[in-house]
């Protein structure tokens, strides 16, 4: 238009997101547009271990990263030339996992003289939410549930992360994985789950919700829940269920029972920590924020105590890497790394 300046043209990022068992590649830009964004799933190839292998994920991920990368470009009609800065999941994670991407991110910065960003993988998750809602959902309490996390931040801001609580063994994702195995589900556990819950009664089992009754722990515990279940299959103080042949109906009420009981728990403590901190904005990410019933019970209770609420859409909720959208924020505040940074395999921990 005459008169007006032609706008600045937008900086890309590529995001790299290679924690777990997902390899993801996304392009974004500044302005927090997500321009292109593929995820390679293994859920094939640890299927049949009912569970992530590591050794296995890690090679899984040294095939795919760069055909991921490629397609990545490919969908947002880039080349390497275009990109502006990579950023790379580097905690939590796998160690063998994390090493791929970040080694892949360094490359590329390495020959294309760009800057290296670090993305927090838990952070990310909540971050999807700020993402998908194209407004600041901070200050607020993040809840993120995943397959190897369950915890509790006060999120002053998308640089300013407090840890409030977090699980003490199992994470609700793991959890759901090792009751769908008993169960006789397939991996992964939470969808399976969900579905064969459709069909029972959630009270047909008094299963135990751990801290549910302590507002002052934010803590979460599903491994004594874990074993409720086994012991319904087995009987109190079994432990072998190989071969027990659960009737169809039975399987679904015991899945309803234990996805109510990991339901309570998770919005339980969610609604706590909005008390404690007295924030008004609840976030959740992670691959169980897909599960229908926890998204509905987040809801009633959001209206209820007239919180805002914003669960990650269902695409966003698993691993991906658009999410690692949040490097924006970082590159803005100058929050650029040297090419020694190193992978942070360990899951964070609460200082006293
Ligand atoms: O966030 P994610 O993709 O990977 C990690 O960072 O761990 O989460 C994967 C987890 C798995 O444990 C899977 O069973 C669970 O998310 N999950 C669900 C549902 N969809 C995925 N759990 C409950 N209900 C679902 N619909
Ligand atoms: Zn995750």
């Amino acid at each position: 238009m005459p008169g007006q300046l032609p706008s600045p043209s937008p900086m890309y990022l590529l995001a790299l997101e290679t924690t777990c068992d997902e390899t993801a590649a996304a392009v974004v830009s500044d302005r927090m547009e997500v321009v292109s964004s593929v995820v390679a799933s293994q859920d094939e190839l640890h299927g049949r271990f009912g569970g992530v292998v590591p050794e296995i994920a890690s090679r899984a991920h040294l095939e795919r990263i760069v055909p991921v990368i490629d397609e990545a470009l490919r969908r947002a009609e880039l080349t390497l030339d275009d990109l502006d800065a990579v950023a790379v999941a580097n905690t939590p994670g796998l160690a063998g996992s994390l090493l791929v991407g970040l080694a892949a991110a360094k490359a590329i910065c390495v020959a294309k003289g760009i800057p290296l960003i670090a993305v927090n993988h838990l952070q990310a998750h909540i971050y999807a939410c700020r993402l998908a809602a194209s407004a600041d959902v901070f200050p607020c309490v993040g809840l993120i549930v995943s397959g190897g996390h369950s915890s509790l931040y006060r999120c002053g801001g998308p640089l300013d992360f407090e840890l409030l609580g977090a699980t003490i063994d199992d994470a609700a994702g793991e959890a759901f994985d090792k009751v769908a195995m008993m169960l006789g589900l397939p991996y992964p556990g939470g969808p399976a789950i969900q579905l064969a819950a459709r069909r029972g009664d959630p009270a047909a089992h008094s299963f135990p919700r751990a801290f549910l009754n302590d507002d002052d722990c934010l803590d979460f515990s599903f491994s004594g829940l874990k074993t409720a279940v086994r012991y319904q299959i087995t009987g109190p103080g079994k432990t072998d269920f190989a071969k027990i042949d659960l009737e169809p109906q039975r399987v679904a009420d015991l899945a309803a029972g234990f996805q109510e009981a990991v339901v309570d728990c998770l919005a339980g403590k969610a609604f706590a920590a909005l008390k404690t901190t007295g924030l008004k904005i609840l976030c959740v990410g992670g691959g169980v924020a897909a599960n229908a019933r926890l998204r509905q019970r987040l809801e009633e209770e959001a209206a209820r105590h007239n919180v805002q609420l914003h669960v990650a859409p269902i695409p966003l909720c698993t691993d991906n890497a658009a999410m690692g959208a949040i490097a924006v924020e970082r590159l803005r505040a100058g929050l650029v790394e040297d090419l020694d940074l190193d992978v942070s395999p360990g899951v964070g921990r609460k200082t006293k």
